[in-house]
């Protein structure tokens, strides 16, 4: 029988992985299988005892999407330094027994920026919105991205600062409010690592942020032009882009992780990619 992977979450029905997964296998050659779980809510050990009849039956590896990770996380034996930060797995892995837990959402965003829309983010001033899980688990890729200056923002102030304590590092990292944006002129990089445009919403960011040499990411995909994307490509930006990079970049991570080889992403983002206009 092929190695079984699986993605599971609640709903799942919207899933891109077993697409995105089956494409991978296919590219290198890999004997695989991949489907989609819909995790149980509810009662509260109902998610554990799927992913260990998951193991039971054979599985090796399993992605984690909402509202699973941090119970994923929670049941893991052994957990990655990014994972640990984020509090929250989107991979996980099984190896003789044990259940180990990764966290691959930062790298892949960081790798979608850097490598796919060619912005490398050293010696850069970068915005990051939110403190989420989103950002909760991009801060130490970005970190390790060396930007001159890393401002992350959120609504509640005092969340993102103390997700900025939990993280050692000097003077480039700064946690703030929206309105504390005002003064601090542009950025090269702004992301919208916020929940708001899940439901149409715009975080309220000072159009001053953006500047005509700078890029504005959604983290959101397939939402064509968010109101963060507008308000990014109305002030004026030279570049914007959505998270289907990220979507698939997280989870080439994940493969290169299980499989020990690294498939090519470009022509997957292509065929997922829904043009933002
Ligand atoms: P959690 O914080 O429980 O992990 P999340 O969905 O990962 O949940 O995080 C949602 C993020 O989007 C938060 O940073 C939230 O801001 P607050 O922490 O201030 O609530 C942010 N968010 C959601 N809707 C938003 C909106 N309309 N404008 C700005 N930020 C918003």
């Amino acid at each position: 029988m092929s190695d079984q992977y699986a993605v599971i979450g609640n709903p799942i029905g919207h899933t891109k992985s077993p697409l995105i997964h089956r494409l991978f296998a296919e590219e290198s050659q890999q004997d695989m299988s991949y489907t989609a779980i819909e995790g149980p809510l509810e009662p509260h050990d109902a998610f554990a005892e799927t992913v260990r009849s998951f193991i039971a039956g054979g599985g090796k590896g399993m992605n984690v999407t909402a509202p699973f990770k941090l119970k994923a996380f929670a049941m893991a034996d052994e957990r990655s330094e990014r994972a640990a930060l984020a509090g929250a797995a989107n991979a996980l892995s099984f190896r003789n027994g044990r259940i180990i837990a990764e966290n691959f959402d930062g790298v892949g965003l960081v790798r979608d920026i850097e490598v796919n829309l060619k912005l490398p983010m050293a010696g850069k001033r970068v915005l990051l919105l939110g403190a989420g899980g989103a950002v909760r688990g991009a801060l130490l890729p970005f970190i390790a991205a060396r930007p001159a200056e890393l401002v992350v923002a959120n609504r509640d102030v005092a969340k993102v600062k103390a997700l900025a304590a939990q993280v050692a590092t000097g003077d480039s990292l700064v946690a703030c409010g929206y309105g504390d944006l005002e003064a601090m002129g542009r950025f090269d990089l702004v992301i919208n690592a916020t929940s708001a445009s899940l439901t149409g919403e715009l975080p309220p960011v000072p159009p001053g942020v953006f500047g005509p040499t700078g890029a504005a990411y959604e983290l959101a995909y397939g939402k064509r032009l968010t109101p963060f994307l507008r308000l990014a490509r109305n002030a004026g930006v030279l570049g914007i882009a959505d998270g289907v990079g990220m979507l698939v970049e997280q989870a080439a991570e994940a493969f290169s992780w299980w499989r020990g080889v690294r498939p090519q992403t470009q022509a997957v983002i292509d065929r997922l990619t829904v043009p933002l206009d």
